[in-house]
């Protein structure tokens, strides 16, 4: 990539545009995956899927096959799940519970701390000298949780991941810490492919409300959501450090019609124990938090409604990256482990109605992110030189809004969710990544 080209980019980034050509070029992809994703933390899986020592789960970090499992005193430990003989994927599985794990190849089997113990006819074939200690499976560099929410690194210098969430900790307690017991996942998460690009599956979700009234156009027909046009507006758009983002949605009245997200008033006296006073304001007022942790983890808790009646649930998705216009798509669905089992599996009918794979509203955003990429190959779209203006668009909210300095939680709070605060922020983070070591330096804008 050239320096030229990345100051291009800099300089549209500071003018509220994005290059279109960026978008899925393949150049730009490699340095994301080596400054992006090799670098930052990534989202692995909930605490609540290893219960028990021996407890599995494989899951994926970029292109790396990871197996997560629970050793014998508990400790959450992950490694590459590729054995170390010939380098097969050594677990097949997608969960269980094993006190060993072995390999499909030739046999080798390693414990729940990742030592090699067993080698088919052993010494035998070896002798003495191999030592097997010296060929356990490998660790993820950094393992580190929050509220139950587990992410590995794979750069051993990275800064912790409580100060890489920074302020997104203070929204993650009231998602994930306000009842006692905390969330627990509910089934596996689901998982398909779409043709799109990481970086604006993650935008759609952290930063842009505004595509709700048009793209779930079908949503408003049905009468699940408002007719009014500004109804995912209403409510702040809060711009976090190291590129996250929040949007707290409320109502044109700036409350919410449910108090709680409708949850049942049996979890109240908990929620007023386990939260602050600005915590118990922010969600005592809120529909819908919808965001995002840079670069791929998205997040909705939000009440959906099936068999006429609404209840709220917690999404969790990773948009995993498998080539610039390709994403695999994963998403958790969690609820409080202190409800009752009947708003549980309520609850979970609500979600599976309108997200995941068979959901309406998901396959609405689909379509149009599979199209941007569609949209996005072409001579025009593809020039570098930017000739025929071949830029996005992300100036909404650029000079005309101002923070709101009374909103009580962290981060830069504007009094809209129509705004690309988020979106520009994210843009700035991510320039600032990818330019790490280039020679161009990105400054404030
Ligand atoms: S590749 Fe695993 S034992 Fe040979
Ligand atoms: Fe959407």
């Amino acid at each position: 990539m050239k320096a030229e080209e990345l100051q291009q980019i800099k300089e549209n980034i500071a003018e509220g545009h994005f290059p279109q050509w960026a978008v899925t070029d393949p150049e730009i992809y490699e340095l994301e995956q080596e400054k992006i994703f090799g670098r930052t933390w990534l989202f692995l899986g909930h605490e609540s899927e290893l219960k028990e020592p021996g407890s599995f789960i494989t899951r994926m970090m970029a292109d790396d096959p990871i197996l997560l499992q629970k050793s014998k005193n508990g400790e959450i430990k992950a490694f590459l799940n590729s054995c170390t003989h010939r380098g097969t994927r050594l677990c097949t599985e997608d969960y269980g519970n094993k006190k060993t794990h072995t390999c499909p190849y030739h046999g080798w089997s390693y414990n729940l701390d990742g030592e090699l113990i067993g080698i088919v006819a052993g010494n035998k074939v070896y002798g003495e000298k191999m030592d097997k200690s010296e060929w356990g499976l490998r660790p993820v560099p950094r393992v580190e949780s929050y509220q139950g929410m587990i992410f590995g690194s794979f750069d051993p210098n990275a800064m912790s991941l409580e100060e890489y969430l920074g302020e997104m900790k203070w929204y993650f307690d009231i998602m994930l810490g306000r009842s006692d017991g905390g969330m627990e996942v509910r089934g596996l998460p689901q998982r398909w492919v779409v043709k799109a690009n990481w970086k604006m599956t993650s935008e759609n979700f952290e930063a842009d409300p505004y595509h709700v009234q048009t793209t779930h156009r079908s949503a408003v027909e049905m009468k699940l959501t408002p007719t009014d046009p500004l109804y995912a507006s209403y409510g702040h758009q809060v711009v976090l450090s190291n590129g996250h983002g929040i949007n707290v949605i409320t109502s044109a009245t700036g409350k919410s019609a449910n108090k709680y997200q409708g949850m049942p008033e049996s979890m109240w006296p908990m929620f007023e124990k386990n939260l602050n006073k600005e915590q118990l304001d922010v969600f005592s007022k809120v529909t819908n938090f919808v965001g995002g942790v840079f670069p791929n983890l998205s997040f909705l808790s939000s009440c959906s409604g099936s068999e006429g009646t609404r209840h709220n649930h917690l999404q969790f998705r990773v948009w995993r990256p498998i080539g610039p216009d390709k994403v695999e798509v994963w998403v958790w669905y969690m609820i409080d482990k202190a409800l009752p089992e009947e708003y549980k599996e309520k609850s979970y009918k609500g979600f599976l109605a309108t997200f995941g794979a068979a959901g309406t509203l998901e396959q609405d955003d689909t379509e149009n992110l599979a199209r941007i990429v569609e949209a996005s190959q072409g001579r025009m779209a593809r020039d570098r030189k930017l000739s025929y203006n071949n830029v996005a668009n992300y100036l909404m909210g650029l000079d005309h809004i101002e923070p709101d300095e009374h909103f009580p939680g962290p981060g830069i709070a504007y009094p809209t969710c129509y705004t690309d605060h988020v979106a520009r922020s994210m843009h700035q983070y991510w320039l600032e990544l990818i330019t790490k070591e280039s020679g161009v330096k990105v400054g404030e804008y």
